[in-house]
């Protein structure tokens, strides 16, 4: 079945980068030219999803804007000769198709993706966490997108990581591996290191089946007090198989300051007049 859908969890208060989230939304913030989730809904229509389920909370509906028409905007740049800069404006728009969910309580990502399930229906969907941007030249999601053909399971994107790093994760233990795919056969969210049932990080990326609302639906609180996405696919690992895909490339966090910072500076290396700007301003720094 197709997976058209992509549900982007977009409710959190962004603690992480105040003040700069006071009063943006951090899915706004720039990286290099465009914001933050943009460059998550530019990878869901590459891996095939067309229909984007945002899930918002109050607050947060400039999010809602920028992908919406602004035709004062566009007729301003058409009369001004501003022809690349239309273009842009138009793209953000015209990516895909939209419907906006509201979650009116922070009770968890679990709860987030549930808020989610009347826009979905009764079909598999693509799911991911806009803190982190695909890097390389096969983007995550479709990475998942060819796990999810040949196997039709639940698929989480899943990455090495050193042991004390863990319990900032969703961890999967995993069984009967061939090359990067890997049979899940159980999943908990932020263990303690020395609790943890392997090095292997669930990150923010997942092909979900419909039966995982059901699922949410009857999960408890958990970790931090709060619905989690993770015990919602452990209770699908009762009904039947999830598979993980240890992707190649890489997610760059752009959630913090610190990794927003370098995730800017690794792509504008990749582009000649930004590399050029950002070498100049780094030597003037070293003087
Ligand atoms: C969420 C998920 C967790 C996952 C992580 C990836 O946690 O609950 O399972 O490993 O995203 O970034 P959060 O970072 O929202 O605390």
């Amino acid at each position: 079945m197709d997976l058209r859908h992509c549900v982007i969890p977009a409710a959190g208060l962004g603690t992480r980068f105040l003040p700069a989230t006071k009063a943006l939304p951090k899915e706004l913030l720039p990286v290099l030219d465009r914001p933050v989730i943009q460059w998550g809904v530019e990878e869901a229509v590459a891996a095939g999803a067309g229909e984007i389920v945002v899930v918002i909370s109050e607050g947060k509906e400039l999010i809602q804007e920028h992908f919406s028409v602004q035709p004062e905007l566009e007729a301003l740049l058409q009369k001004r000769g501003k022809l690349d800069e239309l273009e842009a404006v138009r793209a953000s728009d015209h990516m895909a198709s939209f419907t906006w969910v509201r979650q009116d309580e922070p009770l968890g990502l679990g709860h987030a993706v549930l808020c989610a399930a009347d826009a979905v229906g009764d079909r598999p969907f693509l799911c991911m966490l806009p803190d982190d941007l695909s890097y390389g030249p096969d983007p995550v999601l479709r990475q998942l997108v060819d796990a999810y053909r040949e196997h039709q399971t639940p698929i989480l994107a899943l990455m090495r990581v050193p042991r004390d790093q863990i319990s900032r994760y969703g961890c999967a233990a995993v069984v009967e591996s061939h090359g990067r795919i890997h049979r899940v056969s159980a999943v908990v969210e932020k263990p303690k290191a020395e609790d943890a049932p392997s090095d292997l990080a669930i990150m923010g990326r997942y092909v979900l089946t419909p039966n995982i609302f059901e699922a949410l639906r009857s999960t408890q609180p958990g970790a931090g007090g709060e619905i989690q996405l993770t015990d919602g696919i452990a209770t699908l690992l009762d009904a039947g198989a999830v598979h993980g895909v240890e992707f190649t490339g890489e997610l760059l966090d752009v959630g913090t300051p610190a990794g927003w910072l370098a995730t800017n500076a690794r792509l504008a290396m990749d582009d000649p007049t930004l590399a050029v700007a950002l070498r100049a301003a780094v030597e003037v720094g070293a003087r």
